[in-house]
């Protein structure tokens, strides 16, 4: 069940100049959160901005009762929440979503990030290797300034791969293209994906012509967050032009399995 908490900010720190990475006391939340989940923040002490933002967990350290989050800075309500300072209260209502990633009966496991899609695959990864399956990760960001997390996903996983899009740290490509080629001599029994549409969409696309199961944390726009505004709809695969029929990605997701999703 979610809960409204007041999250004391233990600690804040700047993983890039634009992203930033919040570690909170979150009991009430780590206790029942899963891979994939979300949470909804309030951004300010004011009104100002009306609707709390999204955003994934990142790492859940369940013993200590801290929640993990990596914010990056897009507009004005990443913006407020970047200016909090330790000791700080963040209003918090989480774990959010009923579609998590479900990693239990796959051994051999592919993850895929881009960009700041990568945030939600850790805790995936970290839990999935805790319960001794077979890890790869693909991670591919735009260029060497936007590379993040590399020591925290090596330490997660059998194998990594960081890529770039011009080549300028780590391989030159984009990620997909390397899960590609070790799909040929790689056992592989589920991917799992976050990041941009277009990545997720051929991810999806290589995971039905391979005949793997694909499970991809989609991070739609939202409004409300819980369900009531119909804002984050995404249509059900196979449903007819004629009587079409959607998920609440807050609500249903964001974590689906790509066949049964048009995005
Ligand atoms: C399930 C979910 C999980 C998310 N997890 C994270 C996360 O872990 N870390 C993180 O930094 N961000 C995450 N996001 C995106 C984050 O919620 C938005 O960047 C944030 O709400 C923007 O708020 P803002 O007030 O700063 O910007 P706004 O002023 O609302 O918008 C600024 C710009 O960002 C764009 N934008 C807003 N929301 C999204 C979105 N969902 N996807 C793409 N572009 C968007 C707008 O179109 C606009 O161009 C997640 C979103 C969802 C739905
Ligand atoms: S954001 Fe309102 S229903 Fe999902």
């Amino acid at each position: 069940m979610p809960e409204v908490v007041k999250a004391k900010l233990l600690k804040k720190e700047y993983l890039k100049d634009d992203i930033v990475k919040f570690s909170v006391e979150a009991i009430g939340i780590v206790k029942t959160a899963k891979p994939g989940n979300f949470i909804e923040i309030k951004v300010s002490e004011t009104t100002y901005p009306f609707l709390r933002r999204p955003i994934s967990i990142y790492n859940i350290k369940k013993d200590e009762g801290i929640l993990e989050f990596i914010v990056q800075i897009k507009g004005e309500g990443t913006k407020l929440l970047c200016e909090k300072k330790n000791g700080d209260i963040i209003d918090i209502i989480g774990p959010l979503g009923f579609g998590t990633f479900k990693y239990e009966k796959y051994q051999n496991i592919a993850i895929i990030g881009g960009g700041i899609g990568v945030f939600p695959l850790y805790e995936l990864a970290k839990e999935a290797k805790e319960a001794g399956k077979n890890i790869n990760i693909y991670l591919g960001f735009r260029n060497k300034d936007y590379v993040v997390l590399e020591k925290e996903f090596k330490n997660v996983s059998n194998k990594l791969v960081v890529t770039t899009d011009d080549g300028s740290y780590g391989e030159n490509g984009f990620a997909i293209k390397f899960l590609e080629e070790d799909l040929k001599s790689k056992k592989v029994d589920c991917i799992y994906a976050c990041g941009p549409l277009p990545m997720l969409r051929a991810i999806k696309k290589l995971s039905i012509k391979e005949n793997i199961p694909c499970q991809v944390s989609l991070e739609q726009r939202m409004g409300c967050g819980i369900g009531a505004c119909l804002g984050c709809s995404v249509k059900k695969a196979n449903s007819s032009k004629e009587n079409p029929q959607y998920f609440q990605v807050c609500k249903g997701g964001p974590v689906f399995f790509a066949k049964d999703v048009e995005f």
